[in-house]
């Protein structure tokens, strides 16, 4: 069973860290003994989540190209986790090299990590915030000068929102956001299913018990945090089934993740 849980504002090296974890899913650096123990914990008693959140990273990954395709020039990736290559600057600046990209987490030890990422990177910036306080995210983008939400941005919520319970109200916090962006805005969220069927030992037990608490939703449920934003082809979806590069292999459950884009009209 995994080391107990820190509490809330304290970076604990000896019991695994969500961030931390998920870095150590999707094969990143940042990890400690205590994170790999649970990762390889998870990976015995829920062998799917490897692919799984490696899927929303992908998903993620071609979000930020489609919508860089589609014009956007400035980023806010909220609780965008330890820097792991392409990060969303780099996909954004890879399109328009004027992209610019406020990353937000409010993890301790991801904000030492990006910040040192960042420096000396064009174009960005990162603030330490909670998503709970959505207007102050807004208001720093602004006051950083990076982010004109006069202009269309694109907020991304990738695997992020699954860490917020009902009780603290999402679709606020969600509202909040959507009513700041321009017109032509995008939403990119990824979020854990809790309705497509995980393998039989592969269940959101394993993740609470591993990591933190967690809320997967069901697939109408997430639809509603995009409001009325129209979600672009092909909706959402599992997550690897979103605009693949290469064609989706159905011969395996789909893993139990959604992701989907919406832009504001
Ligand atoms: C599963 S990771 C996803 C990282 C990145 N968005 C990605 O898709 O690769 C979740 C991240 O959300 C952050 N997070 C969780 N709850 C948060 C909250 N209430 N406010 C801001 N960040 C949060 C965690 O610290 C972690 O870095």
């Amino acid at each position: 069973v995994p080391a107990p849980r820190p509490s809330a504002d304290q970076v604990h090296l000896a019991a695994p860290d969500p961030a931390r974890v998920y870095d150590c899913l999707i094969g990143g650096s940042n990890t400690l003994d205590a994170d790999r123990a649970a990762g390889v914990w998870i990976k015995l008693t829920a062998p799917d989540l490897f692919t799984t959140m490696q899927a929303s990273k992908a998903f993620a990954r071609r979000a930020i190209r489609f919508v860089s395709s589609q014009g956007i020039k400035q980023f806010i990736d909220i609780g965008c986790g330890f820097p792991n290559s392409p990060n969303t600057h780099e996909i954004a600046q890879s399109v328009n090299p004027a992209a610019k990209v406020l990353y937000t987490d409010k993890d301790l030890t991801v904000a030492r990590r990006v910040e040192e990422y960042l420096r000396g990177e064009p174009g960005t910036a990162f603030l330490r915030s909670n998503v709970l306080n959505p207007e102050a995210i807004l208001a720093e983008g602004v006051a950083t000068g990076l982010i004109d939400l006069g202009q269309p941005v694109a907020c991304m919520l990738a695997a992020v929102f699954h860490f917020i319970p009902e009780e603290v109200h999402p679709d606020g916090i969600v509202s909040s956001l959507r009513r700041a962006m321009a017109p032509g805005s995008y939403l990119i969220l990824s979020h854990l299913a809790s309705d497509i069927l995980w393998d039989t030992k592969n269940n959101e037990e394993t993740l609470r018990r591993a990591t933190s608490d967690l809320y997967p939703r069901t697939k109408s449920r997430v639809t509603e945090f995009f409001g009325d934003f129209d979600l672009v082809a092909p909706g959402l979806v599992p997550a690897a089934e979103w605009r693949p590069e290469q064609a989706p292999d159905h011969s395996t459950p789909a893993l139990a993740i959604y992701g989907g884009v919406a832009q504001k009209n």
